[in-house]
Order: structure tokens, then sequence, then C-alpha cells
């Protein structure tokens, strides 16, 4: 691998002597051109783009988003105060997830955002309710599970009949037939999200066929559909030589499936547009030669990234600075976390390291500090947005204040 010494034209040595590590940066510059590549690939299509904002929820990044015309993916509460707060209209809003709580909906609704993807027929009921007492009518569309292999991780595998998400095509047609039901609910449109770190096309294009047929069928029977969300997925390359889907060729494989449907086509991309604009720096404490294996411990643990350990997920690691002369040596890297599976990289040939090294764990743009905690009490780690050699720090570094906030002694007790 090339030396690694910069990421757009930041000093990664010296950004990390100042902000301290485990520290998380994000290239402005490589967003933007996702984002650009995607709403280029677009061109001529009634599209919206609505970031899963899951992937990264940032304040600066949705930002980013909103200055470029990209809407959002939510999933709960917070997320779409994270939306409203970063500027993106309520009108480029969609709402996901399989539990929606009525305190969710209800301020859904007060922001008056696009759409409702719904899962379920109690959240369709609460959803008429809810919009009904407003005096709103809830644009509505139901998620569709496919039943479709997306070919991923089975914890990130969400299109298979025996996933909790979506519906059956049979029990969405007899919502469509029943509409009359929740006129507070206008049920026009058609969502599904199979999967994430989708690499193959084939899986993608089977669910959107199965899609596309349900549409027409509706259409045919007389069903307006004004929206068909096509959700997210399209995987990212984590290791040096992976393969990924071409937006252009996932798009045109949207085209072909939907052609002749002359309503609006949302995306929920979430990794795509940030996963490989992100890594994660942090220093080596020490090597532990173990009996069996020699250790890398680092700074940064599976409460800083917790993909490796929960998904076995690979992420290329690269020594930072010049690595002339060093011999590559077979190392685990580990962090300081007491568990085995704290672990980023097994049996992973590096550049002979040092205490005081620094090393960046690679493509953590997306579900790295979206999915941190404060596990082993350890305060959640900085980010910074970097671009054209400057850098803003976007997360200052939690204080050990900050992250006690809120515990208390139990001295007011209380009856219920
Ligand atoms: N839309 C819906 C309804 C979703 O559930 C998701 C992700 C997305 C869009 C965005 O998917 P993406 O384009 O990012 O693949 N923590 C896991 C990923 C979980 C994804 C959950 N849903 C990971 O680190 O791999």
């Amino acid at each position: 691998m090339q030396d690694l010494l910069a990421l757009d034209g930041v000093d990664l040595a010296s950004v990390a002597a100042r902000e301290g590590t485990p520290l998380h940066l994000y290239s402005a510059t490589a967003i933007r051109q996702r984002i650009d590549g995607l709403q280029s690939a677009l061109q001529g299509v009634d599209a919206t783009i609505c970031y899963a904002v899951k992937a990264n929820g940032n304040h600066a990044i949705l930002q980013l988003m909103a200055k470029s015309g990209v809407g959002a993916d939510i999933v709960s509460a917070g997320e779409l105060r994270r939306a409203l707060r970063a500027g993106i209209a309520p009108s480029k809003i969609v709402f996901s997830g399989v539990g929606k709580r009525e305190d969710e909906i209800a301020q859904a609704l007060e922001a008056g955002i696009a759409r409702f993807n719904v899962e379920s027929r109690a959240e369709l009921d609460l959803l008429q309710r809810l919009a009904h007492a407003r005096g709103v009518v809830a644009h509505a569309a139901v998620r569709i599970n496919p039943d479709v292999d997306a070919g991923t991780h089975a914890k990130i595998s969400t299109g298979k009949s025996e996933n909790k998400f979506g519906v059956a095509v049979a029990e969405a047609r007899q919502w469509f037939t029943a509409q009359a039901q929740w006129p507070a609910v206008r049920l026009d449109g058609l969502h599904m999200h199979i999967g994430s770190q989708i690499l193959e096309l084939e899986p993608i294009r089977r669910a959107l066929q199965r899609l596309a047929r349900f549409w027409r069928e509706l259409a045919l029977a007389g069903h307006a559909i004004a929206s068909i969300d096509v959700g997210g997925g399209l995987g990212v390359r984590y290791r040096q030589g992976e393969r990924a889907i071409d937006a252009a060729d996932y798009v045109a494989a949207i085209r072909d499936a939907l052609a002749g449907f002359d309503g609006r086509i949302v995306l929920e991309p979430g990794r795509y547009l940030v996963a490989e604009a992100g890594l994660l720096l942090a220093r080596v404490l020490h090597a532990k030669q173990g009996s069996e294996r020699t250790f890398l411990v680092v700074d940064a643990a599976m409460n800083d990234l917790l993909r490796p350990s929960l998904y076995d997920a690979w992420h290329d690691i690269v020594r930072v600075g010049d690595d002339n002369g060093r011999t590559t040596t077979t190392y685990d890297v580990v962090g300081p976390v007491c568990e085995t599976g704290d672990t980023f990289a097994v049996a992973r040939g590096l550049p002979r390291c040092e205490a005081g090294d620094l090393l960046a764990i690679l493509a953590t743009g997306a579900y790295g500090a979206s999915m941190a905690s404060t596990y082993n009490s350890r305060p959640l780690a900085a980010e910074v947005l970097v671009e054209h050699g400057r850098y803003a720090v976007v997360r200052r570094r939690q204080t050990l204040d900050e992250m006690l906030a809120g515990e208390q002694a139990a001295t007011h007790w209380e009856t219920a």
C-alpha cells in the first residue's frame, strides 16, 4: 500500500498531534465527489437522494448534504432533529424504521416531512390516528419485503421474508385495496431496502423487478403511485482490490426496472456517500509479544469503531508515515477494551511498528462515529472535517465531565 501522509491535504501526523487520538477524520471533498457522482448518474431522472443519517449524522456532514441538495432518510426523532438543524428541508425527509414511536411520528408530522415508510398495519393505524388528530394528510409508502437475499452479512441483510422489515406484497396489496380505512394517510408510495454493503448488482435487480411488478399491478388497478423509494445498500471498498458497484450501473438498473414510471424515485444511500471519505487515527500504545501472536495495542477501541467486533468487518489499516526500510510484520491490531472482540485486525501484515506510531484505519466514515459508545467509560472521540489542506473540529472530544453528566446518586426516591 502507498505511504499515507495526508487526507485531503491535511497532514495526518500533525492533526493527530494537535487534536489527539483516537480521531475520526472526514474529507469533505471526497463526500462531495460521491454526491456529485450519484447526482450526475441520476441526470434526467426525477430523483431525490435522501442520505441515510444513521451512517454518519454529524452536523457538519448533514450541512454538507443540505448544501448539495441532498435530503435525509431518518429513523428516529433524534435523526429528525439533526436533519432539521442542519437545514435539510422537511420536503426532502423520509422516515423509515420498523418501530416508530407515537411521539416520533407526531414530531415528524409537525415538521411536515415528505413521507413515512410504513412497515406494519399497526403503524398505518397509528399514522392515521395521529394525522387525523392534527387535521393533516400524511404521505406514506409501503415498505415491501421482496424476499431477496442481498448476499451481505446476515446482521445487515433486511430483505428476506424472515427479516423483521417491511411487509409481503400480498399484505401491501390488501392495504391498497382497503385504503379508504385510512383517510388521513395518502398511501401512494412504495419502498424497499434489502440490505447494506451490497457488492453485487444482481440481488438489487431482482428486488427492483419485484417492486416494479407490484407497481405495474397497482397502476393497472387504478392506484396512483407518486413515489418509489429504492432504499440504500450500495457497498463500498473496504479492502484494497475489492470491487464495488458503479453508481452509473446502479442507476441504470433502477432506470431499467422502473422504465415508464413517471413519479419520483427516492434513493437512501448512507455508506456510499461517506464511508470511504473517512478514516480513524489511532496511536500505537505498545507492541506486545504474546506467546502465540504479536499484538499492536492502539488507543482506539471497539467503542470508537464497532464494525470489526460486530460483523468481523475488514478495514484496511495503514501506518502513517514513510515505511521505507521497515520489514513487514504480522500483527493483531487490538484496542484497550476488556474484551477479546476488541480487535481491529487479525494476523495483518504491517510495516514494523513501535509505541507512538500512528495508524489509520480506513473507510470509517460510515457507521464509525455513529455507532460509537462510551463502553469502558471511554469518552467519545473527536471528529474533524478536512478540506483542501484545512480542517475543522466538527465534534470536540467528549470530556470526562460530559460523559458523566446526567448520572447522580440515588438520593431522590419516588414511588410508582
Ligand atoms: N435505508 C434504510 C431503510 C436502512 O435501513 C439503511 C441502513 C439505509 C437506507 C442505508 O444503508 P446503506 O446505504 O448505508 O447501506 N451498521 C451496519 C450497517 C447497518 C445499515 C442499516 N440500515 C454496518 O456498519 O455495516
